[in-house]
């Protein structure tokens, strides 16, 4: 990253040169998709595709925002006295969510300040987005303010903001993984205790390969939260003989016993992914441990298959990426990241197979949908921080 054009370009936006810089990774998750809601596991790490910020404090009470990725909407303002959600401010609503809970908190945040933004995560691609611009604003103003502020609670603020301020009905995974990402790490996550445990990830020889469908998802915050009470529902009606609080402290065989309580094939469906999903996530974060890699594949190849058949979460773009993938040389698995209905699929490729991978999927893929998909290569970061400079 080029952060003299990133402090050139706040200084022409903002007229002020002393402005301090930041960075919020964005993550994927390699497998536990759709269970963090449900209680269960997850397993993502943060990676060096992000969000970067220049940002310094001023003396009123002014908030003034620029985003590169969307210049052409200009300096978004808005004033400390008045933090309402505005559908007109766009993306701003993010840093504002933020500044206006965790003064709520009560954190000393009394005058504004002036933040240029830039992100090279595509946006509304299922790599988090959002979530990095949440962190991003948090540890801005834990840099600026000097706030006392746990990375937990930081974490939760992220996730209250996309719940309560933007209405997305979202689990704990993304904000999670973006707080405490940590280079060549994955996160193997308990989503019902928030215990968690940093697990090396080591693919001798392999590389991640994010496939973005570059399929816009419309629709994905309305059928993510029709996915959520579908679960909801199913839990509710195994609790009329189990003594359970989430899904994801079923086991597979558990589950079977118990799944005529679900009133609907539909329902039971949902339910079981959510169980089998979490059980996935345990075995294949053992695998990895064990450095037994051909076991870690063949888990991400059911999962996505299970996200497909009983989720219903992926569709043609997805399914294609995966699909063409497995049929690749040197790929260890594939399925799609992230929320699903369009967004992005990751494959794990054999280092040396990656260009003829990128080139095979990349054409079967523009010949059957119509439009190109894109690729990039993933590498495993640290959370959301302040940069320091040399
Ligand atoms: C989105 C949500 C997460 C998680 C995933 C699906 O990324 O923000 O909380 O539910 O979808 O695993």
């Amino acid at each position: 990253m080029d952060f003299s054009k990133l402090k050139a370009d706040f200084a022409r936006v903002f007229h002020r040169e002393d402005g301090a810089l930041f960075f919020a990774p964005g993550r994927i998750n390699l497998i536990g998709e759709h269970t963090d809601y449900n209680g269960g596991h997850v397993f993502p790490c943060a990676i060096t595709l992000g969000t970067y910020a220049v940002a310094a404090k001023r003396d009123d009470t002014q908030v003034r925002l620029i985003s590169l990725n969307f210049e052409d909407l200009g300096i978004i303002s808005f004033d400390l006295a008045d933090l309402e959600y505005r559908k007109g401010d766009n993306w701003t609503n993010y840093p504002k969510g933020m500044i206006k809970f965790l003064k709520e908190a009560g954190h000393g945040i009394d005058s504004g300040m002036d933040v240029l933004f830039y992100g090279n995560i595509p946006n509304g691609a299922g790599l988090s987005s959002s979530a990095s611009i949440e962190l991003l604003t948090g540890v801005i103003l834990q840099g600026l303010y000097g706030l006392e502020l746990a990375e937990l609670e930081l974490i939760l603020t992220g996730k209250k903001v996309e719940n309560e301020f933007i209405g997305v009905n979202s689990g704990i995974m993304d904000q999670f993984a973006i707080g405490k990402g940590q280079k060549d790490m994955a996160i193997l996550l308990d989503c019902n205790t928030l215990d968690y445990e940093m697990v090396p990830v080591k693919l001798a020889g392999y590389t991640i390969v994010i496939m973005n469908t570059n399929k816009r998802r419309e629709l994905a915050d309305s059928k993510y939260n029709e996915r959520r009470s579908e679960c909801e529902q199913a839990l509710a009606e195994l609790q009329q003989e189990l003594a359970i609080k989430s899904l994801g402290e079923l086991d597979m065989e558990t589950f079977n016993k118990y799944q005529h309580l679900i009133s609907s094939e539909t329902l039971v469906k949902r339910a079981r992914h959510a169980v089998s999903e979490n059980v996935r996530t345990l075995q294949a974060t053992k695998a990895l441990k064990n450095e037994d890699l051909m076991t870690f594949g063949k888990l991400i190849n059911e999962s996505h298959m299970s996200l497909r058949d009983d989720y219903h979460v992926t569709g043609v773009e997805l399914d294609m990426l995966a699909e063409t993938a497995w049929e690749q040389t040197g790929v260890l698995g594939a399925r799609m990241t992230g929320a699903g209905f369009g967004g992005c699929a990751i494959a794990i490729v054999e280092t040396a197979h990656v260009d003829a991978f990128i080139d095979n999927v990349g054409k079967a893929y523009a010949q059957k949908i119509g439009y190109p998909a894109a690729f990039y290569i993933a590498n495993i970061s640290d959370g959301a921080k302040a940069i320091k400079e040399e």
